[in-house]
């Protein structure tokens, strides 16, 4: 079983966590993607959807599901996304597809977060995976100095821009040994909107998924 149908299998299992009456969050990706084919959220009253994303916007949108903004609702009853890398813990980074500050909002918002993965992407150790960071445009070299003295070796993603106008570093050969530590210090340094560490706000139960099952492990905080 390939990646792709790995992606598929763990979307199918996602979608059958869904009910009527949800306020519902969907992040953004190619894992997220594969839910939403196969979710068919408009078979559902869903009491509201909310969206990390323009490019989710859009697929919801075509979808003719509107996506509303986060502050219309008290809270998030589920929010599913994927991830780049994973902990066992569900201690996470996010953010190569750019949308790492409205992922952590939603996932901040939500009582509970269903991260989807396959298996390639659980670590031991998270920063294999470049660390991407989302800066304000004048701080970048800044925050690339400080991730320089932090042991990593940022590269600015070149003609990407973010949902939000900001920028994203990619910062390679970090090794994250302590994530909730480094989101604080990073989240610390002037400039930084978000770093994609989701640290102390990580996931609730990850489905991941193996070429012969799909593995659920709830997280204990
Ligand atoms: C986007 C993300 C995605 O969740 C992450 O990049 C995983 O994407 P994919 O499902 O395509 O592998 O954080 O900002």
């Amino acid at each position: 079983m390939d990646q792709d149908q790995k992606k598929v299998r763990v979307a199918e299992v996602a979608a059958s966590k869904l009910s009527d009456g949800i306020v519902l969050g969907v992040g953004t990706g190619s894992t997220v993607n594969k839910f939403l084919e196969i979710a068919n959220l408009s078979q559902f009253r869903l009491k509201g959807v909310v969206s990390s994303s323009n490019a989710t916007t859009e697929i919801l949108r075509n979808q003719n599901i509107f996506a509303e903004e986060p502050n219309a609702f008290d809270l998030i009853d589920l929010y599913i996304d994927g991830a780049d890398e994973s902990t066992i813990h569900g201690h996470l980074i996010k953010g190569g597809g750019g949308a790492l500050t409205r992922e952590k909002i939603l996932a901040q918002y939500a009582r509970e977060f269903i991260c989807i993965i396959d298996d390639s992407k659980l670590v031991d150790v998270l920063g294999a995976f470049p660390l991407p960071i989302e800066v304000i445009p004048m701080a970048s070299s800044l925050v690339a100095k400080r991730m320089i003295s932090l042991g990593g070796q940022p590269q600015l993603r070149e003609g990407f821009i973010t949902d939000n106008g900001n920028l994203i570093l990619d910062v390679y050969n970090l090794k994250i040994l302590n994530p909730i530590e480094m989101e604080v210090v990073i989240n610390q340094i002037p400039g930084v909107v978000t770093a994609g560490i989701f640290g102390k706000r990580g996931a609730d139960k990850l489905l991941i998924a193996y070429a012969d099952s799909i593995k659920e492990i709830g997280i204990n905080v």
